[in-house]
């Protein structure tokens, strides 16, 4: 089966994979850096400090070749760290570099950009907003390089108007994650109150673009089976547009989940994944679907 073509039986049934299924680049290197440090680890310890990706049959493979998930910085005991696609909390990695841990980055370079930002903003001394869940863990890095007090993370436009009032500058940045139009309302009421406002849109399109092929395939599909960690914040959001348009939609991480009786009378059938789950995830997952409909005659 090809990616974003048609797998048919006698014409009548059709299996779709949306086109960028899968994987980020961000995912892709994280998982490549930690395959590459497991293989030359030979027998030292290799960690990493929360799961590599959200993804668990991802992390559960990298744990089959050495790569051992911990919560805590005291779980590491020497060896190497991987630091997570999502980025960690400046002070745990400071914290792993005094205990001598090897670092390997595996943060995506589009959420050091924020990170970045957030300490430049820090220092110049603007009154920080992240647009984000104040919970997901790249948020909770990106507000460490901050370093300062006078912040707010929120996903309501409404929270603009709990700003103190002697806020005198205002910066803006986004979670990687987020929809543009929840960061254009913020930065349209912000403005509204202040006029010193500098706006960074770090917004990473590898998910607005498999939401629009998601919601595509959707609308299109008469079942759809999304690929990904129950874990995963992209996925579930994958999830959420296409169970809205379409009932019949299935959430899955691992192939044994997929039920035949699914398929039953479907003649379109719709696959993605989200930006945590590795193409090849998706593509077996599609080639399964084809399979188990061959054994039944369509
Ligand atoms: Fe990076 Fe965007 Fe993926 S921020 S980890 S490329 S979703």
């Amino acid at each position: 089966m090809k990616r974003g073509l048609s797998f048919e039986n006698g014409g009548e049934i059709e299996i779709t994979i949306a086109p960028n299924a899968g994987a980020c680049f961000g995912v892709v290197r994280a998982i490549k850096l930690g395959q590459q440090v497991a293989r030359r680890a030979q027998g030292k310890p290799v960690y990493s400090l929360g799961p590599l990706i959200h993804n668990p049959s991802v992390v559960r493979e990298l744990e089959a070749k050495g790569v051992k998930t911990v919560t805590h910085v005291a779980d590491v005991k020497s060896g190497t760290v991987l630091l997570r696609s999502h980025g960690v909390v400046k002070e745990l990695e400071q914290s792993l570099r005094d205990k001598g841990a090897e670092i390997v980055d595996a943060t995506c370079p589009l959420v050091k950009k924020p990170q970045r930002i957030a300490m430049s903003l820090g220092q110049k001394g603007y009154f920080l907003i992240i647009v984000g869940d104040k919970d997901h863990p790249e948020v909770k890095g990106v507000l460490s390089y901050y370093g300062r007090e006078d912040f707010m993370v929120t996903y309501d436009p409404e929270d603009v108007a709990k700003i103190p009032g002697d806020v005198r500058k205002v910066g803006i940045l986004a979670q990687t994650t987020i929809e543009v139009k929840i960061l254009d309302e913020v930065v349209r009421r912000v403005k509204e109150k202040f006029s010193d406002v500098v706006v960074y849109n770090t917004i990473c399109d590898a998910t607005s673009v498999r939401q629009n092929e998601a919601l595509a395939l959707a609308k299109a599909a008469d079942v759809l089976v999304v690929v990904g960690g129950k874990n995963s914040s992209n996925t579930n959001k994958l999830v959420k547009i296409c169970k809205y348009h379409q009932k019949d939609t299935h959430h899955i991480e691992d192939i044994s989940e997929i039920e035949k009786s699914w398929f039953t009378g479907k003649r379109k059938i719709g696959v993605t994944g989200g930006a945590s789950t590795p193409h090849e995830f998706v593509d077996k997952v599609g080639n399964h679907i084809a399979n188990l409909l061959q054994a039944q005659g369509g």
